[in-house]
């Protein structure tokens, strides 16, 4: 008897000791929920806020908030010095959790590289790694753990501004350059020292908002979502990404941020997402006037039961949480859900293990964060680069030499600003090197460079006091005082002492950016006079566009002898611009998205359905699928761009005509340079499904190749397609291979392709 209370008594303090003891770091389940077994309530509902660092916020109050386990982390600091005593505070903290400190790092830090839809246009997956691994060095640099990147949002509709910080229309692009990103940010794994976590966003399908106006609804078919919207996060998410951003918007009439089917059906339970779902800004409180919550506390309860982790800049976590829990509509096992997954988040950025994993120690840090010896020039040129997208070359206009006289023009040839693009990190305008500067450079020397700003952006009063409303420091965009006429009087006296003139027009940054939709894709009337007083000038010219988004250039394409599309080219853009423009750099960019010749055309992309009655050239009326007040089809389609080589394809041969499943087939085909200089292109193959039992789009990419080639050299490549490659989700959502007939096209764009067939068995 005596022995066994004895046995009983030991065991309880085994037991005792078992619950107290810290389980080894390396078990991370083990780890976290020890951990939470010692959270109070508040210690939990506090890793659920995020908030955001402005810079009139009292530093001090938030250190206290962070001492007392109020706070799970942050975004918008981003330095050492500032982040090291928030670190401290936490380490002050009760159970010492520590913080994370997180940025929308999307196309550079420091560094800018060219934005997002410009990365896209380099198809070239060797360069988005050294985009993707710059940005963490510098980032991991800055002390920084998180970044809001990448961004997968399929964008169809050009009117949103947001497609520039996207990867263009395609699913099969995007989802390849999103894992490309994702492993190069995350590099060996999140906990290393220099490497961030990808959060990627914004889930879901915030890129097809309805008429493409920034934060409205959207409606969208089932399988329209599982084939061509939904593959990039997957994708993302298996590369490795550590969590997702929810999409600002409703999704068939409930809003991403509340939707449990979304979140926990699809994400959690269909794909296994085991990351940390944070919220967009303000996304939770916006539930009320999206009109699913009664208010702020029936917002939280809507939230964290669709599976939101984190409260992006909360305050409803923290009001309304408390009593959710004590009324019992919110369960524990709800609230330990969430926090198990943000503590998971923080395990895997390396937290635990050293919560100064990048902050490192006083004596390491910077001596000025915004330094010139911060940047990666070498890599920013030569990517930047590889985004430009040579459009038109009549007469071989370009390359330019570096000789004679130069007029240079137009109210982006010099703006620092705008060379960064939307969402640029901690980039410096002071850094960027402009197109008149590229262009100086070069010339130096050699040739005359006359410049002459030629007009504004815009002479649109409202549209100019909007964008400088939308910059949160110096002025967005600034006026030229002087009248349109003078301006102009300027450029053309430029240019009739020039022997070539290059305008430099389009977008300013802030044009295509979060909360930048615009009902015309036309370059603003102010510089369309400017180029029409160009053009009549009879000099050769070139127009270098700078923009975010598809154009409507119909009109501007008559005027251009050569069409350089240049996107925001990011830090050494304008030595870059300077790369393609004199020939030292034979452009290879070719287009993620179709730019379509109206507004009016809008959706359009290059992978829809087929139907019924096609557009088919012939009599007018001849109730096919078209606009009769203009020419069908794009002005320029996706995967289109020149070079100054002209490359050939050889008929191409496909391994087999009659494919049993589980078996490979090859398609082969040689690709020439039968130019004078040497040259990289993109060889890109698309299958269609002919007939199945849904309508199926008339093209998709499902491979390509980028090669280098030398003058007159030849290159067979084979690309191989799988039963995997043939399937898509049908009406039930099953992910099948149907037989029967596919044609495989291959070419140098979207729309000139060759094509071959073969029968699934
Ligand atoms: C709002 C934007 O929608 C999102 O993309 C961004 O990451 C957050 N703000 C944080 O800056």
């Amino acid at each position: 008897m005596k022995l066994s209370l004895l046995g009983l008594a030991m065991g309880l303090v085994s037991q005792v000791a078992l619950a107290t003891s810290t389980p080894p770091l390396q078990d991370k389940a083990a780890f976290i929920d020890h951990l939470l077994g010692q959270m109070s309530v508040d210690e939990k509902i506090g890793q659920l806020r995020l908030i955001s660092i402005g810079p009139d916020m009292p530093r001090e109050k938030i250190r206290e908030e962070i001492a007392a386990g109020r706070i799970g982390g942050t975004f918008n600091s981003r330095t050492a010095p500032e982040n090291r005593p928030m670190q401290d505070a936490a380490m002050r903290s009760r159970l010492k959790i520590p913080m994370f400190f997180a940025y929308d790092t999307l196309h550079g830090e420091r560094t800018i590289f060219p934005i997002s839809l410009g990365l896209a246009a380099t198809w070239d997956m060797d360069a988005i790694t050294q985009v993707g691994r710059t940005s963490a060095i510098e980032a991991a640099a800055d002390s920084l753990d998180m970044t809001f990147a990448p961004m997968v949002d399929i964008a169809r509709d050009p009117r949103w501004g947001r497609t520039s910080e996207g990867f263009g229309e395609d699913t099969y692009l995007t989802s390849k350059i999103g894992q490309t990103l994702v492993r190069a940010l995350q590099g060996k794994s999140a906990a290393e020292p220099d490497s961030i976590m990808a959060i990627v966003k914004h889930f879901a399908l915030y890129g097809a908002v309805e008429g493409g106006r920034d934060y409205n609804t959207v409606d969208m078919s089932l399988p329209k979502m599982y084939n061509d919207y939904l593959p990039p996060y997957r994708a993302s998410l298996d590369a490795g990404a550590g969590g997702v951003m929810v999409a600002l918007n409703s999704i068939n009439g409930v809003p991403a941020t509340a939707d449990t089917w979304l979140m926990n059906d699809l994400l959690r339970k269909q794909w296994g997402f085991k990351g940390v779902a944070i919220s967009d800004h303000g996304a939770i409180q916006e539930l009320i006037r999206h009109g699913v919550a009664r208010d702020g506390r029936e917002a939280a309860k809507l939230a964290i039961k669709a599976g939101i982790d984190m409260s992006m800049n909360d305050t409803l976590y923290g009001q309304e949480l408390p009593g959710l829990l004590k009324s019992g509509e919110v369960t524990q096992a709800e609230l330990d859900q969430a926090v198990r997954e943000v503590l998971g988040a923080k395990y895997d950025m390396g937290l635990f293990k050293d919560p100064y994993v990048r902050i490192g120690k006083p004596e390491t840090d910077l001596k000025d964060y915004y330094g010139e010896d911060r940047l990666h020039r070498d890599a920013a040129r030569d990517v930047a680069r590889r985004s430009l997208v040579l459009l038109e070359n009549r007469q071989q206009t370009l390359p330019l030499k570096k000789a004679g006289t130069i007029a240079l023009v137009g109210p982006l040839a010099d703006a620092p600003i705008d060379m960064l693009g939307s969402w640029a990190a901690d980039g410096r305008p002071e850094h960027s090197v402009t197109v008149r500067e590229g262009l100086r450079r070069a010339t130096d020397g050699k040739a005359r460079l006359l410049y002459a700003r030629g007009s504004n952006i815009t002479g649109d009063k409202a549209i100019f006091d909007y964008l400088n409303f939308l910059n949160f420091a110096a002025p967005e965009i600034v006026d030229d005082p002087r009248p349109p006429a003078v301006l102009i009087d300027e450029a053309v006296k430029a240019a009739r002492q020039s022997d070539v003139v290059v305008a430099v027009v389009g977008e300013s940054r802030g044009m295509s950016h979060e909360s930048s939709s615009r009902t015309t894709l036309e370059i603003p009337a102010v510089q369309r006079e400017l180029i029409k007083a160009l053009k009549a000038t009879g000099k050769p010219l070139v127009l270098v566009l700078m923009n975010g988004r598809p154009l409507s250039i119909g009109w501007e394409r008559e005027q251009a002898d050569a069409i350089l599309e240049t996107w925001f080219s990011g830090t050494e853009g304008g030595n870059a611009i300077a790369d393609v423009l004199f020939g030292d750099y034979n452009p290879s960019g070719k287009l993620a998205i179709t730019f379509p010749r109206s507004v009016g055309q809008i959706p359009m992309y290059y992978n829809h359905l087929s139907i019924g009655r096609p557009f088919t050239p012939g009599k007018p009326g001849n109730y096919t699928s078209q606009y009769f007040e203009e020419p069908n089809g794009p002005l320029y389609p996706f995967g289109y761009g020149l070079s100054y080589s002209d490359f050939e394809l050889s008929d191409f041969t496909l391994s087999k005509t009659a494919l049993k499943r589980g078996e490979p087939l090859q398609a082969e085909v040689t690709v020439k340079n039968t130019g004078k200089v040497e040259g990289e292109t993109v060889v890109q193959l698309y299958v269609q499904d002919v007939s199945a039992s849904m309508s199926r789009p008339v093209k998709e990419l499902k491979n390509f190749q980028k090669v280098a080639l030398k003058p007159g050299e030849a290159r067979t490549l084979s690309f191989r397609l799988d039963e995997d490659d043939l399937k898509f989700y049908n009406g039930q959502l099953q992910h099948v291979a149907e037989p029967g007939q596919f044609n495989v096209q291959i070419g140098l764009d979207s729309q000139n392709v060759q094509q071959q067939s073969f029968e699934l068995l």
